[in-house]
């Protein structure tokens, strides 16, 4: 019988130096003032990284699970030390920073150890959204039209040079130009003036200190694709949607950073993916089809999330492409794959398989 390939799953996760003290709330809907349809608790990221590890062994690798710990030294030791065929890549930032994610994978790559999801380069590009938005937009793929502004050493000097006069058409979305997981997306976020344009411009600028993404704002279906494999068996999965039904009328149909993060917060309960999204057979395909060649353009490997927008009249703007999408059971790609009939062990599989195809071993038998 073949050696069990061993994989390390790789995360990084720095515990809170004060845990903040837990305030005891009223949870009932009459106290929160509307119903709940998610489960109130996070679930700790502590049981995300055992559940995967679980459903890796349960597909038959050896897991050797390490946490890094923003320790460099440490990691480097532990990659050195022991024998692994693969790296499965959780790590996110570095340091409490995400623009550090590149740097580890290139410590990989230094390594020549192999490794699941994308290059240093792709994530570098995928996290600057107007650089990603500029590769769509060479490939002749469909994105929502913008403007960036630029952050200049004051804010004062960026709103001084920031056009006032512009071909965008309102409502307006301003957007951190690299935040992720809806960093910096409330419904203020949306603009439908000059004035509030400028007001939220100068926010972005201040508050998340990078250059503010001024997009048009698309009103309509919000659809994720998620890809799996790549080259001749890249595929896209059932596509997920996210509903905003009983969304109330005061927020914006959006995944805001609320609704994506704040339990106790309305709309966290009001945006529910389903899956698959009932979409006519051809405009399912027309997402897949882009999905397929965004993913290809920006360079994702193994598996990787394209959010898109659908307005009234059917047509698709790609807001974003995610390397390296969350893995959660049950949510997300995972989801998607289950309607597949893809269980999550087998995603899973799936992934490193595709990974350890890039193993220096086989290069060597080519
Ligand atoms: N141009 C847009 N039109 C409509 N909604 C948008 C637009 N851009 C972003 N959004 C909303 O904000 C959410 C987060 O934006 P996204 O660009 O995907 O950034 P993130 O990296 O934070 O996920 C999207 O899921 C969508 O609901
Ligand atoms: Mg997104």
């Amino acid at each position: 019988m073949p050696r069990q390939p061993v994989v390390a799953l790789l995360y990084n996760d720095v515990p809170a130096e004060e845990e903040e003290l837990e305030v005891p709330v009223d949870l009932s809907p009459e106290a929160l003032g509307f119903t709940p349809y998610f489960d109130l608790d996070d679930v700790p990221a502590e049981e995300e990284y055992a559940r995967i590890e679980s459903a890796l062994t349960e597909a038959g690798f050896k897991v050797a699970s390490y946490n890094v710990k923003d320790r460099f030294e440490r990691l480097f030791k532990f990659l050195a030390r022991r024998k692994i065929d693969v790296i499965f890549n959780l790590v996110e930032f570095f340091h409490g920073r995400p623009e550090l994610e590149m740097d580890v994978a290139s410590f990989y790559e230094l390594l020549d150890i192999p490794y699941t999801g994308a290059t240093p380069l792709t994530l570098a590009l995928a996290q600057n959204k107007p650089l990603a938005k500029s590769v769509l937009r060479s490939y002749d793929l469909p994105t929502p039209r913008s403007m960036t502004v630029r952050r200049k050493a004051s804010v004062a000097d960026s709103l001084s040079t920031f056009r006032s006069r512009h071909n965008l058409h309102y409502p307006l979305i301003v957007k951190p130009a690299c935040e992720d997981g809806s960093g910096g997306i409330e419904n203020e976020s949306i603009v439908s003036s000059l004035k509030a344009l400028r007001a939220r411009v100068e926010y972005v600028l201040e508050e998340f200190r990078m250059d503010a993404l001024v997009e048009e704002y698309i009103e309509g279906r919000e659809l994720n694709v998620a890809v799996l494999g790549n080259g001749s068996v890249r595929r896209a999965l059932p596509i997920s949607e996210i509903t905003f039904e009983d969304m109330p009328e005061e927020f914006y149909k959006i995944v805001s950073f609320q609704a994506k993060w704040a339990p106790l917060h309305e709309a966290y309960h009001r945006t529910i993916p389903s899956c698959p999204a009932d979409l006519p057979k051809a405009k399912t395909q027309e997402a897949q089809d882009l999905a397929l060649r965004a993913t290809e353009a920006l360079g994702t490997r193994d598996y990787a999330r394209v959010d898109i927008r659908m307005n009234k009249s059917g047509e698709f703007y790609i807001l974003e492409v995610n390397p390296n999408p969350n893995l959660s059971e049950g949510t997300g790609i995972a989801r998607s794959a289950e309607a597949a009939g893809i269980a999550f062990q087998e995603l899973l599989k799936t992934i490193v398989e595709s990974a350890l195809e890039r193993s220096p071993k086989l290069r060597e038998e080519e």
